[in-house]
């Protein structure tokens, strides 16, 4: 079966869900016996998609690719609603995303820069030194096809006075990139300090990814839209008023990027990647223009409602906790080939989650489907 679209899926039994992800993903038996460890565990619950470690999101068609969604979250009314948004954006081909790139920052702040201009120039004209440098601290990533490739000087004023700080820019692949860059950084700071005669302090990989950055867009016809008695526009309406006022207040803004991050930690966790670091990457962006923003907008086109998110998306397929048990089953079931197309679907989880809480925020209010799945929840829980 290669459609992630299956009509009732939430209502099979455990063993009919677990077939159609066995065949989806060509899962063998010893990813089958670790499903069934996880479910042997007292805490393991028969709710809304559980199978083994994971809550499974349906309906995901993302560059025209289908995909059943691991997730990792206690709530079970966010995995609906991840599946809710992506049945209702697979109405018009799906979500259709796209990556900038692959590069992390790394930060080497300095100290007691006496002659910036100077020591600038001294760091630019041995760029090719440095990064070469830089590269040698990382032979397997650069043997991959990866690596430094290049170096920006900044002046920032801080109350402690003037520093410099050097950004080392790195593709990392498929990496987070934490490891090679902090080696990195650390490698080229001694020739550093002797070009700028400064003295040097933190280095260390920077969060706020500007050079990962992934875009997603999806549009929904608005007559889809309809909730209970609500119509298609008036849904549509609810979801335009919630984007304006995201982005005319931060109170809003916040909870609006809370429901964003709901889709996208659950799938970053089930992965074993970093949710910290894509935590702080996207907070971060929502700011970086001075002001705190919603990081999705939604908006009216003819008869569509389209919808677009851009965050940074430092997220891998290797290294760290994705090569736990864990990690690999959950990236198997997606069948991701590398890191970017990984965050793309990562990204797109976050807009379907999006788009199921203000559709529901903008008619009939959440509280109605979150309870009968919480109630639900708590039932099962007291039957054991
Ligand atoms: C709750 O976990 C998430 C929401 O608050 C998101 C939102 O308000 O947009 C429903």
């Amino acid at each position: 079966m290669q459609t992630s679209a299956v009509q009732g899926f939430s209502r099979l039994s455990l063993e009919e869900k677990i077939k159609i992800i066995k065949e989806f993903a060509n899962l063998n038996e010893d990813d089958l016996s670790l499903v069934r460890k996880y479910q042997e565990l007292p805490d393991f619950l028969e709710l809304e998609n559980n199978i083994g470690p994971f809550k499974i999101a349906t309906n995901f068609l993302v560059n025209g690719k289908d995909y059943f969604v691991p997730m990792e979250i206690e709530e079970p009314s966010v995995v609906a609603a991840a599946s809710r948004g992506a049945k209702l954006a697979r109405i018009s081909d799906g979500f259709k995303g796209k990556y900038l790139d692959s590069k992390m920052i790394g930060q080497l702040q300095l100290l007691d820069v006496e002659h910036f201009e100077e020591a600038e120039k001294n760091i630019l004209d041995k760029k090719d030194e440095l990064l070469k440098i830089a590269n040698e601290a990382d032979e397997m990533l650069v043997k991959l096809g990866g690596g430094a490739r290049d170096l920006e000087v900044r002046k920032v004023n801080t109350k402690r006075g003037v520093n410099m700080v050097l950004h080392l820019v790195v593709d990392t692949l498929d990496a987070m990139g934490a490891n090679a860059v902090n080696t990195m950084v650390e490698a080229i700071n001694p020739r550093v300090m002797e070009l700028t005669r400064g003295k040097s302090c933190l280095k260390i990989i920077s969060n706020f990814a500007i050079y990962r950055v992934v875009s997603v867009e999806c549009k929904i016809p608005i007559e889809k839209l309809g909730i209970g008695s609500y119509l298609g526009e008036e849904v549509a309406e609810g979801i335009l008023n919630a984007c304006a006022l995201a982005k005319a207040d931060i109170y809003r803004a916040s909870t609006h990027n809370k429901g964003v991050m709901n889709g996208i930690d659950a799938v970053v966790l089930a992965t074993g990647n970093d949710w910290r670091a894509i935590e702080a990457g996207v907070h971060s962006y929502a700011a970086r223009n001075g002001k705190y923003t919603p990081i999705t907008d939604w908006m009216v086109e003819e008869k569509f409602l389209v919808g677009k998110i851009e965050i940074p998306m430092a997220i891998a397929t290797v290294g760290g906790a994705t090569n736990s048990k864990k990690g690999k089953l959950a990236l198997k079931i997606l069948r991701v080939q590398n890191a970017k197309e990984l965050g793309i679907l990562v990204a797109s989880v976050g807009l379907a989650n999006n788009l199921g809480a203000l559709s529901a925020l903008g008619s009939e209010g959440i509280q109605a489907g979150h309870m009968k799945l919480h109630k639900k929840f708590v039932e099962i829980g007291k039957s054991r």
